[in-house]
C-alpha cells in the first residue's frame, strides 16, 4: 500500500464468527498492521457476534491476548486503542429477534458512542451454509440497505459454493436481498503482495508485455504446493477434496492476472471484466479430456523434512477408505489469440516436499543453434519465474558464456527478491483486502459471473472423478510431488514439471 493513502472511510466493522481462527489469526492482526501504518480511521469499531454468550469486556481480553501473542512487536497504544473500539454480542443465528436485534442496538450505540456515520461492513467469517441466512437476518434488520450516502458492504469467505449449482443458487439468494457492489467474495491470494505485483509487472513495464504472448511463451506452470497434511480440518477437507479447495478461486485467479489483456482502467471492473474473458477463453473439458488432462492424487505415509508422516486416510477426521484428492493438476487451454496452442498446466497438492507456490513461464526456445558445441539439448529454455511464496520474488533464468578458451554455455539467474529489496514487510495477506472494502475497491474480489465462469471450468473434472472413484488411491508418498501421472501429464508433450524447492 503507498504512502500516500486515502484512509478508509469511519464505518463499523462486524464479525460473524468472531470467536474462531480465521478472527483471531488474521482478522484482527491485519487490522492492528492497517491501524499501525495510519490505514484506518478515527472513527472506527469492530462489533464481533458469535454463537458463545460472551460479554464484550470478555471479547476483548481474548483479542487483547490475542493479538499480543499473532502481530509482531506488539505496541500498548495501538491495543488500548482497539479496546476502546471493540464490542461483542452472542446467541443463535437463526434466532432474528434476539441476536440481531441486539447486534442493531448495539450497532446504534457504538455509531453514536464513537460518532460514526451508518457505514458498516459484515464479515462472514462463517461456515459458507450460513451465508444466504445471516444475510436475510441483517437485511431484514435494517441493516443491508444503503441510504444517505452511506454503504453497507458483505464480504464472504471461500469456499463460495461447492460446485456451479451451489454457486449459483448462493449468488441468486444473495443478490436477492443486496446488489451486486455490496458484495465483497474474498479470496486470500489476491492478498498477497506478489500476485498483485502480477499486475505491476505486466503493465506497469514495457520490456516484459511484447512478448507476453504465443509467438515467444511456450507454456506456463503454476504449481501451489504445500508441505502440511490436512492438519485438524479433515471434516471438511474430505468432503472439499483439493480441486474444490485450491483450483477454482486461488489458482484460477492466478491464471487470470497471468492471461490477461491489459485492463483500459484499474477500475475494479475494468480489471474483472479482463480475467473473466479468460475464465470465458478456458476450454470446457468434455469427459475423455478430463481423462487426458486431469489427474488427481492422494497421499500415503512417507517422509517430510526427514520425518515420518501418515497417510491421508490416517489423518483425523477422515473416512478411512476416503476416496478424496489432496493433489489436483491440469492442463488448462485459453482458447484466444494471444494463448492458443500455449498450455498452462496447473497443480497444487497436500503433503509436497517443500511449500512453494509459483509462476513458471517457459519461452520458446532460440530459433537458430549458433552454439553447436554446447549440446542443444543442455541448453535450458529461458524462464521467468514468479515466486508467491515463501520466499516472494521474480527471477529471470538464461543462458550465459561459461568463462574460458572455449564457447561453453550455462544457464544463469537474475534474482530480484522482495525481501532484500524492500525489507521485511509484516502481513496477514488481509490488509489491503480490508482496506480495500473499507474504500469500497471491489478490483481484489471476485464477482459473481468470475465465481460461477470458475466452477464452470472445474464442473466435469468433478463430474467424471464422481462416476469413477479412484481405485489407486493412495497414488503418492508424501514428501514426494505428487503421482507419476501428474509428471506424464507434461511428459506426453515433451515438456517436465520444474520442481523448486
Ligand atoms: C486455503 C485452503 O484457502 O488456502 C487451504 O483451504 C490451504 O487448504 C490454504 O492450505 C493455502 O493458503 P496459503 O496462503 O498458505 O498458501
Amino acid at each position: 500500500m503507498s504512502e500516500n493513502h486515502k484512509t478508509a472511510d469511519p464505518c463499523v466493522m462486524v464479525i460473524f464468527g468472531a470467536t474462531g481462527d480465521l478472527t483471531k489469526r488474521k482478522l484482527f492482526p491485519a487490522l492492528y498492521n492497517l491501524a499501525k501504518q495510519d490505514f484506518l480511521p478515527h472513527g472506527f469499531a469492530i462489533i464481533g457476534v458469535g454463537r458463545q454468550e460472551m460479554t464484550s469486556e470478555e471479547f476483548r481480553a481474548s483479542m487483547i491476548a490475542n493479538l499480543r501473542e499473532f502481530v509482531s512487536k506488539p505496541n500498548d497504544k495501538i491495543i488500548n486503542w482497539f479496546e476502546e473500539r471493540t464490542y461483542y454480542t452472542g446467541g443463535d443465528f437463526d434466532d432474528d429477534k434476539k441476536l440481531f436485534g441486539d447486534l442493531r442496538a448495539l450497532i446504534g450505540d457504538v455509531t453514536t458512542a464513537h460518532q460514526i456515520p451508518d457505514n458498516y461492513f459484515f464479515y462472514l467469517a462463517t461456515p459458507p451454509s450460513l451465508f444466504a441466512n445471516v444475510t436475510q437476518k441483517v437485511v431484514k434488520n435494517g441493516l443491508g440497505k444503503e441510504e444517505n450516502g452511506n454503504w453497507r458492504r458483505f464480504i464472504y469467505e471461500k469456499p463460495f459454493g461447492h460446485d456451479l449449482e451451489s454457486a449459483e443458487k448462493l449468488n441468486a439468494s444473495l443478490l436477492k436481498l443486496v446488489k451486486e457492489k455490496q458484495i465483497y467474495r474474498i479470496d486470500h491470494y489476491l492478498g498477497k503482495e506478489t500476485v498483485q505485483n502480477i499486475l505491476v509487472f505486466r503493465f506497469g513495464n514495457s520490456i516484459f508485455e511484447p512478448i507476453w504472448n504465443r509467438n515467444f511463451i511456450d507454456h506456463v506452470q503454476i504449481t501451489v504446493a504445500e508441505k502440511l497434511g490436512v492438519e485438524l480440518r479433515g471434516g471438511y477437507y474430505d468432503s472439499a477434496g483439493a480441486l474444490r479447495d485450491m483450483i477454482p478461486n486461488h489458482i484460477l485467479q492466478l491464471v487470470t492476472l497471468t492471461a490477461m489483456e491489459p485492463p483500459v482502467s484499474f477500475e475494479a471492473d475494468s480489471v474483472r471484466d479482463e480475467q473473466a474473458k479468460i475464465l470465458q477463453a478456458i476450454q470446457p473439458y468434455s469427459p475423455e479430456g478430463v481423462l487426458q488432462c486431469a489427474v488427481r492424487g492422494q497421499y500415503g505415509a512417507g517422509k517430510v523434512d526427514d520425518k515420518k508422516v501418515d497417510g491421508y486416510r490416517g489423518e483425523p477426521n477422515v473416512a478411512a477408505f476416503s476416496n478424496t484428492e489432496t493433489f489436483a493438476a491440469l492442463k488448462l487451454a485459453i482458447d484466444n489469440w494471444r494463448w492458443a496452442d500455449v498450455p498452462f498446466y496447473i497443480r497444487t497438492g497436500k503433503r509436497m516436499p517443500a511449500r512453494h507456490s509459483s509462476i513458471v513461464i517457459h519461452f520458446k526456445k532460440a530459433p537458430f543453434m549458433l552454439f553447436r558445441e554446447t549440446g542443444v539439448e543442455r541448453l535450458r529454455t529461458n524462464r521467468i519465474v514468479i515466486h508467491i511464496q515463501p520466499d516472494e520474488g521474480i527471477t529471470l533464468h538464461f543462458g550465459a558464456k561459461i568463462p574460458g578458451p572455449i564457447v561453453n554455455m550455462g544457464a544463469v539467474d537474475m534474482d530480484f527478491n522482495y525481501l532484500d529489496h524492500f525489507g521485511e514487510q509484516v502481513s496477514t495477506g488481509y490488509e489491503r483486502l480490508l482496506y480495500d472494502c473499507m474504500i469500497g475497491d471491489a478490483t481484489l474480489f471476485q464477482r459473481a459471473d468470475m465465481v460461477e465462469a470458475s466452477w464452470r471450468i472445474v464442473e466435469p473434472v468433478l463430474d467424471v472423478w464422481k462416476a469413477l472413484p479412484a481405485r489407486d488411491f493412495p497414488n503418492y508418498a508424501a514428501g514426494s510431488w505428487g503421482p507419476n501421472e501428474s509428471d506424464q501429464l507434461l511428459e506426453r508433450d515433451g515438456r517436465s514439471w520444474k520442481n523448486l524447492t
